[in-house]
């Protein structure tokens, strides 16, 4: 399974993510091949954002060697599953999509895990509430595991 993780800057919320993702199919010997991306391109070649890579490393998880990319149309074929982290981003990459094979792919985040408090990741780069976005984020990846594992 190949899953890429999005959100609008790829510093936040999907290195987030990535990072949760990755330790659970390794936690569990998937195998699978987790990335994340973002829609804007705004910080590529980034770090995580500092508040990202704080309570990643708090909750055992080292997402600092991750650098910011943005998503493209090869994205569209190469992975399984695309999952957006909230309807902005959602409708940004069915833009960039160019059959419905492409656009099956495409997923918003939360609704596909089986969270049902809230249907988007909350954006915390001015907002904080990092330690929300990394439970809410685990939540998801948890019911990713059990509905696609
Ligand atoms: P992310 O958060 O999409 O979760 O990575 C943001 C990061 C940067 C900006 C907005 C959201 N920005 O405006 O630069």
């Amino acid at each position: 399974m190949k899953i890429l993780m999005v959100c609008l800057g790829n510093i936040c919320r999907s290195p987030l993510a990535h990072g949760i993702m990755q330790k659970l199919s390794d936690d569990n010997n998937l195998h699978w091949e987790i990335d994340s991306a973002g829609t804007s391109g705004w910080h590529n070649g980034n770090a995580p954002d500092s508040r990202s890579i704080k309570v990643a490393k708090d909750n055992g998880i080292d997402i600092s060697r991750q650098s910011s990319r943005i998503i493209t149309k090869a994205d569209l074929d190469y992975y399984d599953l695309i999952f957006a982290m909230d309807k902005s981003n959602y409708k940004n990459i069915l833009k960039l999509c160019s059959s419905s094979s492409q656009e099956d792919r495409v997923q918003l985040f939360l609704p596909f895990a089986g969270i049902t408090e809230r249907d988007e990741v909350p954006d915390p780069y001015y907002d904080g509430g990092f330690d929300y976005v990394y439970d809410l984020v685990y939540r998801a990846c948890e019911g990713i595991l059990v509905k696609v594992g």
